[in-house]
């Protein structure tokens, strides 16, 4: 995948150093959005003025790819690794200095990040992800890297949170941020492998790792990172929530004063219609007529029957009960029989797998179902098709609505998390008022997903008004600059003297708190 990245700009005020914290990287590990956002945050602080490196396990398609690579300490025998290595190199494409957590026997294996091929998770990674935090925390601490120490840690999801406990271990004054990017995923162990982490048993109690009998990593970040953000404001609000809290609405809720949300971004030097190497023909908001031309071709390419006028919708995506597919198969009868057509790009759970696969046998022309992970097609379909369909039972960001309104496939999504705060539903006052981006609905029902796709269809059916919306969409700024400047703002707030010193201290008064 070809990524287009300008050098990032020297920006007039340094800012301090950050030291981001993660399990995968866009283009090299990616199982999800995760790896999208870890690709582009941290050359967008870097624009930001940021001095950022990131921390990643050294699993061969990273530990293979990082460019000059030295050797910063020798770590011996831990975790269950025979020997562990500190390496520092730079990531090709953003050349941004990344240290590697090289131990074999933990992660250079056939296989995916978390899980085998055969879907089962590794049964190490308490392990695996114990050590990804231990040696942030230690470079953090300055014990690591006589060369560099970061200001402030940063870190990412369950796979890294451990990295707060190991700083409240050490009682080390950095101050830290763990950004929740999916509360349902928490890296939960069971009790008896909490000896393994090194730790002193006051950690395994309720105020720490411990929750019901198990040993969970994303405690480790909710308890004692410094402050808390998540991927967008209204998941923000959410979480502390019994419908959305997975069971840490109460954690959640302990540390209402410290938890935000910051909107994800869109890598423009990734998904931008206009410079996009995988798609048939090019096009722009001005240009928009190469977009037709990307519809014919995937029709073609998927089988699909060779129709401008019938409406495209589109799905890439993780297929597992979050994001609410099973709506979608539950309303595709109908929208089919409205005329539409359906192009799906997923994998995950088998059922829904099956299910969409039969679909597609059952359809042939009108759905096309393709089980896999393809990178260049969820390029190829999110351009080529009239709209795209996010309707998730809950979703902390999502990127594919933003890509979406980027490539003017207007979004049909679900109301909540960062689809709400992302997409603005067409209504007769959202059209008229010209604020109008897509379609949504409210409850988790195929009749209301039902409603948003009669919708879609119907103004589909009206090409000017169509135009219109996706114009609007295509103007759209969801930007990495913008979310780069409220990381920096939040990173300055704790790195004011005094400030959020010690680990879950409660911050008051900082912005877009829970309400
Ligand atoms: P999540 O992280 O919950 O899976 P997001 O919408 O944040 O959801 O990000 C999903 C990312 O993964 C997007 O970049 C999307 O294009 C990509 N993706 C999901 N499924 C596939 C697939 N089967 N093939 C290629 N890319 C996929
Ligand atoms: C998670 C969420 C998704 C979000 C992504 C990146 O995987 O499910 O909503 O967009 O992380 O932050």
């Amino acid at each position: 995948m070809l990524v287009r990245r300008e050098p990032p700009a020297t920006a007039a005020r340094p800012g301090p150093r950050v030291l981001q914290v993660a399990a995968e990287i866009f283009p090299l590990v990616k199982t999800g959005g995760l790896a999208d956002v870890v690709g582009a945050l941290p050359p967008a602080l870097a624009a930001e003025g940021l001095d950022v490196r990131v921390v990643l396990p050294g699993y061969a398609a990273i530990a293979d790819s990082v460019l000059h690579q030295r050797r910063v300490a020798e770590l011996g025998p831990m975790f269950g690794a025979a020997r562990v290595t500190l390496r520092l190199g730079r990531l090709p494409y953003s050349r941004l200095p990344v240290y590697l957590v090289d131990a074999p026997l933990l992660f250079r294996r056939e296989g995916g990040p978390y899980q085998a091929a055969d879907g089962h998770e590794w049964p190490d990674n308490l392990q695996r992800f114990a050590l990804l935090g231990w040696v942030a925390a230690h470079l953090a601490t300055g014990e690591l890297d006589p060369g560099w120490a970061p200001d402030l840690l940063h870190a990412h999801d369950w796979h890294a949170a451990m990295s707060h406990a190991y700083l409240a271990a050490h009682a080390a004054p950095v101050p830290s941020v763990f950004t929740v990017h999916n509360l349902a995923y928490q890296g939960l162990f069971p009790a008896g492998d909490f000896a393994l982490l090194g730790l002193s048993a006051r950690f395994m109690a309720a105020h720490g790792l411990e929750y019901h009998g198990q040993v969970s990593f994303m405690k480790a970040g909710l308890k004692f990172a410094s402050r808390i953000t998540t991927v967008s404001p209204t998941y923000a609000r959410e979480i502390a929530t019994h419908e959305f809290g997975a069971g840490l609405d109460g954690v959640i809720c302990g540390r209402r004063d410290d938890v935000s949300g910051i909107l994800n971004g869109v890598d423009r030097a990734v998904w931008n219609p206009e410079t996009d190497t995988a798609l048939a023909s090019r096009y722009s908001a001005a240009q928009p007529e190469g977009k037709m031309r990307c519809k014919a071709a995937l029709q073609q390419q998927l089988g699909l029957e060779a129709a401008e006028d019938r409406p495209l919708f589109g799905v890439v995506s993780r297929l597992s009960a979050q994001k609410g597919l099973d709506l979608l198969l539950a309303a595709l009868p109908r929208l089919l029989a409205e005329g539409g057509q359906l192009a799906v790009l997923g994998s995950g759970d088998a059922a829904l797998e099956r299910a969409f696969r039969d679909a597609a046998a059952a359809q042939p022309g009108r759905v096309a179902a393709i089980t896999g992970y393809d990178e260049s097609l969820a390029h190829r379909i999110i351009a080529g098709v009239d709209a795209v369909v996010v309707p998730s039972r809950f979703e902390p960001c999502g990127l594919t609505q933003l890509y979406g309104l980027r490539y003017g496939s207007l979004p049909v999504v679900r109301r909540v998390g960062g689809l709400a705060d992302t997409v603005v539903g067409a209504t007769p006052e959202t059209m008229s008022d010209g604020t109008a981006t897509g379609f949504s609905f409210d409850a988790a029902t195929p009749a209301a997903l039902e409603g948003a796709l009669g919708l879609a269809v119907s103004t589909y059916r009206e090409p000017a008004r169509w135009r219109r919306l996706m114009a609007q969409a295509m103007a759209q700024d969801f930007s990495w600059a913008v979310a780069a400047r409220e990381y920096r703002a939040l990173f300055e707030i704790l790195l004011r003297p005094r400030a959020g010193r010690s680990a879950g201290t409660p911050l008051r008064g900082g912005a877009g708190g829970v309400a």
